[in-house]
């Protein structure tokens, strides 16, 4: 039996990972290593959890002796690395704590693979996920490829940059096998509400504003989470080592665009008058070093791997509004105690 430890699987996207490894791969043993900050929450694989193939960890990868002595203990036969500090927001206003989980924690778990796997490291294999905020920003013209320039613009994707070319520097020096993916924004159930769109529906149920950044006309890709899921799962697989792969949704949308058509969706659903929601949104002042647009190139791992998005941009938004509908409980959880103090902090 193939162990296999993912970090960061109480996450967003983690526990979507996790979910599909456990079922799909009765085979693996599943270890979700993950320290439950605010946004990691038991709830999002309670599912999952009595599965005989299937194990939670609670830890921090930027404890290096724990890490190290985790790895020595289960001999993991590959890592599937999503532990991440994630919100843009967050690292301007407290930096450090990207580079301590980003960086340092990230040099950990490089650290602990290469000495369980330094004798043999056949069949092995490290996944490194990250941003393509890590590029920078596009003009209105153009799309990042796996071969753009690295040109970071917040203290988040300078973070995850740096620990990009670590995977790669412990690909070159040491023969580490990797991969590396950058993936859009995502979005889906289990989305902590302090990103737009679950915030956006969230606010939208309670009658709050809506606030958007600057003129509203930043533009995002976006990319349902399960399909980035299934292309974690197609890489981790199929992949081939030391090389990165691109990953996004071919779904460009201005922020302001996509906030009137959650406007629009939500008062059908909530049964509102048509232009009700729409009312809430509220201009506020912009965030610093913000990327005006990000656009993916995901041709390589379509050519390569033949991933592409099964979910339309309709349907998603539709499934993850209904799902937050019917979720009421877990939003109202995750939205009470640390993450109010932040929310006023951060909008008012
Ligand atoms: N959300 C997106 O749109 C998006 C897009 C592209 C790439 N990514 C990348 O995907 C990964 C997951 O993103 P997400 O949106 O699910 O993030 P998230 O913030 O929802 O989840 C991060 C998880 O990591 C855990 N964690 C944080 N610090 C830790 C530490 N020191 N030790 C162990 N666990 C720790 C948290 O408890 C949480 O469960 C990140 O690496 C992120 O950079 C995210």
């Amino acid at each position: 039996m193939k162990k296999i430890v993912i970090t960061g699987g109480a996450g967003f996207i983690g526990s979507h990972v996790v979910r599909r490894f456990v079922k799909s791969y009765p085979n693996y043993h599943i270890f979700n290593l993950d320290a439950l900050t605010y946004a990691g929450n038991l709830e999002n694989i309670a599912d999952i959890q009595n599965e005989p193939n299937y194990t939670f960890i609670k830890g921090d990868i930027v404890d290096e002796t724990f890490i190290n002595n985790l790895f020595q203990e289960h001999q993991f036969d590959g890592v599937v690395h999503l532990a991440a500090e994630s919100h843009v927001d967050r690292s301007i206003t407290d930096p450090l704590s990207f580079v301590k989980t980003n960086v340092i924690g990230t040099m950990n778990l490089l650290n602990a693979a290469k000495t369980i796997w330094k004798d043999n490291c056949e069949g092995k294999r490290f996944y490194h996920i990250s941003t393509d905020e890590v590029y920078g920003s596009l003009g209105a013209e153009g799309l990042f490829t796996e071969t753009t320039s690295y040109d970071p613009n917040s203290p988040y994707s300078a973070s995850k940059a740096s620990s990009d070319h670590f995977v790669r520097a412990y690909g070159e020096t040491y023969g580490l096998p990797y991969v590396v993916t950058n993936c859009s924004n995502n979005y889906g159930p289990f989305h902590f509400p302090e990103k737009l769109i679950p915030l956006f529906i969230n606010n939208i149920i309670n009658n709050k504003p809506l606030p958007v950044y600057g003129d509203g006309k930043y533009t995002r890709d976006w990319l349902f989470v399960e399909d980035h899921a299934r292309a974690i799962d197609l890489v981790f697989h199929e992949g081939k080592n030391h090389e990165t792969y691109n990953i996004g949704g071919f779904n460009e949308w201005q922020n302001i665009d996509l906030v009137k058509l959650l406007c629009q969706i939500m008062d059908k659903k909530l049964n509102r008058p048509e232009g009700k929601s729409a009312e809430l949104i509220t201009y506020v002042k912009d965030r610093p070093g913000h990327d005006l647009r990000y656009a993916i190139d995901a041709t390589k791992i379509n050519k390569e791997l033949g991933w592409k998005p099964s979910v339309t941009f309709e349907e998603g938004l539709e499934r993850t509004i209904d799902w937050y509908l019917a979720n009421e409980k877990w939003l109202n959880n995750v939205t009470s105690g640390e993450y109010a103090n932040y929310y006023k902090k951060q909008y008012n």
